[in-house]
């Protein structure tokens, strides 16, 4: 009896064992380390930022597309560009569920403390857009107004810093695209937004008799950066395969595809 119940404890343990392998083994795509060379990262996006990112036949399509493959490709990584909310995109960065996120993320002191960034590859600035007509020059003109923007953006924080916080006249969209329909449908008076995209839709959007102002007094410059959950090892992989690609003329190429000149490498070593 004693030796039966042995081997039954004997094999109960073996099988657990078996199963815990088993387990351990599973193949995943992402893993929060990334280390092994080869593999299928994950980058997560918020496509509905034109020309950065933007939904094309059902494919992700962008500046931070090409950029982020041709850098994953360096480093030895292949890299899947996921469309995902903004809020997701953050939440699936935090908690490892992507190993990477690349969506014209601007680097600010708050980010840095939960995310860890590459060196900056764009250097961009807060734009108003507004309707031709509009009276909005600078601004400071945008006080007393309804102001769109992208909720948990920078283009908030810009609004946030002329109107307030909290202040009602300030309407937080889930994506830029639902601004601009504000915009064109009258329910704001103006929409904040990273100046390339601002640009990129009025001139996408001809029939929408839109306009940009442009303010570098009130709007600070910012940095994009890919950004990686705090402590991965990719972040100085990717930094270097980076480097790498403004060495070698790929950056400078991607960049002529997508913006039709030369990039200013001076700006980004500020
Ligand atoms: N640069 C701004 C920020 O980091 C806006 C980025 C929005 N990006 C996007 N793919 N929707 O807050």
């Amino acid at each position: 009896m004693k030796k039966i119940g042995v081997k039954i404890s004997v094999f109960m343990m073996l099988s657990c064992l078996l199963v815990l392998a088993a387990c351990g083994n599973k193949e995943e795509k992402s893993s929060t380390d990334g280390n092994e060379k080869g593999k299928t990262l994950i980058a997560g996006t918020n496509a509905a930022f034109a020309p950065f990112e933007y939904m094309d036949k059902g494919k992700v399509t962008g500046f931070d597309v090409d950029l982020v493959e041709a850098v994953a490709k360096e480093a030895g990584y292949k890299v899947e560009v996921k469309h995902e909310g903004w809020d997701a995109m953050l939440a699936n960065l935090q908690s490892k569920q992507s190993d990477l996120a690349i969506a014209g993320i601007t680097m600010n002191d708050e980010r840095k403390k939960t995310y860890d960034f590459t060196k900056p590859y764009f250097e961009a600035t807060n734009m108003i857009v507004v309707k031709k007509e509009s009276d909005i020059k600078n601004a400071l003109d945008l006080k007393d107004k309804k102001i769109g923007v992208q909720n948990g953006t920078t283009g908030q924080e810009a609004a946030e810093k002329i109107l307030g916080n909290n202040n009602g006249n300030i309407a937080k969209y889930k994506n830029i695209t639902i601004a601009f329909m504000a915009l064109k449908n009258n329910e704001v008076d103006a929409v904040v937004i990273d100046n390339v995209v601002g640009n990129e839709y009025v001139k996408n959007n001809p029939k929408e008799n839109l306009k940009v102002v442009m303010d570098k007094e009130n709007f600070d410059s910012e940095f994009y950066g890919m950004a990686f959950p705090k402590g991965s090892k990719l972040t100085k992989e990717f930094d270097q395969a980076f480097q790498k690609m403004i060495d070698n003329g790929t950056y400078a190429e991607i960049y002529k595809k997508w913006f039709k000149e030369e990039p200013d490498m001076e700006s980004l070593k500020k």
